[in-house]
């Protein structure tokens, strides 16, 4: 799915997949609390909905800080520590705030035999951006993540929700980074 960049001045929940750069507050907007509340009614266990609902916080916040891990066990009624342990697992999470563009480099086994770590180094310089550091104008972020579920193809880049595989030539990351400056994830294979 494409994901455009959300407006800076929304006050809405963002869909799952997009996120604000920074986070003006620290608790849940009402719509965001009700969306939680409502998909908890989906899950036989209110636990279930931990992972969506981290979703919902992060678009919500722009990051699953502290705070958005807090205020997720708030409105499930759901033990903090649960919700820590499964906001901190997955990669998916950002526990500070992340560039309007976050792009993870898999550099686990079968990528890292592949030029994972090099297209990790590419990435870095063209963007100008270290590791776990956002670019001064807040477009940027970089991460070196373990498997993205493309192993028999990598390396593999993951541009927001948006996977690319099969991404060895410089042509095509330079053309996924100029997509984005234009303001979208470009889908792969279009
Ligand atoms: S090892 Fe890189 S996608 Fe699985």
């Amino acid at each position: 799915m494409n994901h455009p960049l959300p407006p800076e001045t929304s006050d809405r929940p963002l869909a799952p997949g997009q996120r604000l750069a920074h986070s003006p507050r620290a608790t849940l907007s009402a719509d965001c609390v009700r969306e939680i509340e409502a998909l908890a009614t989906k899950y036989p266990e209110k636990l279930a909905a931990t992972l969506p609902a981290l979703y919902l916080a992060q678009a919500d916040l722009g990051f699953a800080g502290l705070e958005a891990m807090k205020e997720v066990a708030r409105v499930l009624d759901i033990p903090e520590g649960h919700v820590f342990g499964v906001a901190t697992f997955y990669t998916m999470f950002h526990q500070k705030p992340v560039g309007k563009f976050h792009m993870q480099v898999c550099t686990n086994l079968c990528c890292a035999l592949r030029g994972g770590a090099k297209l990790f180094e590419k990435l870095c310089a063209r963007l100008a951006v270290k590791p776990g550091e956002v670019s001064p104008d807040g477009m940027w972020s970089v991460e070196e993540v373990e498997c993205l579920g493309s192993c028999g193809s990598g390396p593999c880049l993951q541009v927001n929700h948006e996977v690319y595989d099969e991404f060895l030539d410089t042509a095509r990351l330079d053309a996924v980074i100029s997509a984005c400056r234009q303001g979208n994830v470009p889908v792969w294979g279009k």
